[in-house]
């Protein structure tokens, strides 16, 4: 399993003459301000706990790009610069389509910056806010993608320790990508960085314990729960710990019970009973998905199934009557013995059409047709 090789301890002192730094004086971060004499800053986009994230134009490459700068305070900091420095190495060693992209760390004009792919359509907390029109499959777009970059960074031996709404980006094209590796760390590393969001700390964060991947399917738990329910989970007390109060619809489908099921599982208060990482998670949210009913099986089975039941056998009952009648008929008139007594009056002219058609008929070969239809023309309709 590869993994970010020596992450504790970059040696920024070592290949970047620090002096020199913390005496320049930092350039304001206004809009129109140009920093390492290539990224022209925009406008804020973000605030958190280590710095503020900017959009800017990179002149070299004629994009637009973001960059999360230390706050000046901090930028004078070795421990925070390390911790930056370490936050890139960490990002770096994931590649995944819903992981955000971080290009480099960089210090000019007084500042610490790294530099990263730019999200344009906000955070999940934005959609999830207003998100109340979203369908389900919409909602489990978001959820799946959000696991696929999890099951990225856990593949390389990564716990992200962050995961929440405000850390998952959405990109111009829609996509969501994971972010924030500040408080990251590597399974192998003894190490670990104090903080997170307090909403979405799990158990065994909160108690002092040390988090793993597990800790991540908990907060990636917490999100799914979000999107499923559109509300934060809620919780009871427990002998065993805090328990999930349920939150799935009683008339809610298989296919939504199975990923209540999940949400719930990766909920658990012990890490030892939730999926042990992002890969079991997506493995699980494929195996609801391949479950799945599709089309009318669907409907049937789905929240209006007992509209649909009371519709179905509604419809059998009248199928039965019909058919029952019509059976009934036909023996009291059976086909061939034509009630010719009880016909309409026909008159002459009835008469001569139902005999040419007689004569027609006689002529293909479809004597029984034609003797018939021959019966009414000579009937006398009384
Ligand atoms: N690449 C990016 N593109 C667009 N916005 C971003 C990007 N990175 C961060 N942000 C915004 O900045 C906020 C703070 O950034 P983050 O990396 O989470 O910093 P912190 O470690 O301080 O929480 C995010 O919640 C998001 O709103
Ligand atoms: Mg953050």
């Amino acid at each position: 399993m590869p993994k970010t090789s020596n992450q504790d301890a970059p040696d920024i002192e070592r290949t970047v003459e620090l002096g020199s730094f913390f005496d320049a004086q930092p350039v304001e971060l206004v809009a129109g301000a140009v920093l390492a004499a290539r990224y022209q800053i925009e406008a804020t986009i973000g605030d958190g706990g280590s710095g503020q994230v900017f959009r800017a134009w990179d002149r070299v490459l004629g994009e637009p790009i973001a960059l999360k700068i230390l706050r000046p305070d901090r930028a004078r900091e070795k421990t925070w610069i390390k911790r930056l420095a370490r936050e890139v190495r960490v990002a770096r060693a994931i590649r995944h389509a819903n992981v955000c992209r971080v290009f480099d760390l960089g210090n000019a004009d007084g500042h610490w910056f790294v530099s990263m792919e730019l999200a344009t359509g906000g955070t999940l907390r934005d959609t999830l806010r207003d998100g109340g029109a979203r369908s389900l499959e919409e909602r489990l777009v978001d959820a799946r993608a959000i696991c696929a970059g999890l099951a990225a960074i856990h593949l390389v031996g990564i716990t992200h320790r962050d995961v929440t709404p405000q850390n998952v980006l959405r990109m111009a094209d829609g996509r969501l990508v994971l972010s924030d590796f500040g408080l990251a760390i590597d399974a192998g590393a003894d190490t670990t960085i104090e903080g997170g969001t307090p909403r979405y700390m799990p158990p065994e964060t909160a108690m002092g314990h040390r988090s793993d991947q597990r800790s991540d399917v908990w907060q990636f738990g917490s999100i799914l729960h979000e999107l499923l329910y559109q509300r934060r989970p809620e919780w009871e007390g427990g002998s065993q710990g805090l328990i999930l109060r349920q939150a799935m619809a009683p008339n809610a489908s298989s296919f939504e019970a199975r990923l209540g099921r999940l949400c719930r599982d990766c909920l658990a208060h012990n890490p030892a009973d939730r999926p042990a990482n992002a890969m079991e998670v997506a493995a699980r949210l494929a195996e609801a998905e391949i479950a799945r009913p599709r089309g009318a099986f669907a409907w049937l089975l789905g929240p209006r199934r007992g509209i649909a039941i009371l519709g179905l056998l509604v419809g059998l009952l009248a199928g039965i009557v019909v058919v029952d009648a019509t059976i009934r008929r036909r023996i009291a008139h059976p086909p061939g013995a034509a009630p010719i007594g009880h016909l309409p009056e026909i008159d002459d002219a009835d008469r001569r059409l139902l005999r040419a058609l007689a004569g027609t008929l006689d002529a293909q070969g479809r004597h029984a047709e034609a003797r018939r239809l021959d019966r009414i023309g000579t009937s006398t309709g009384d």
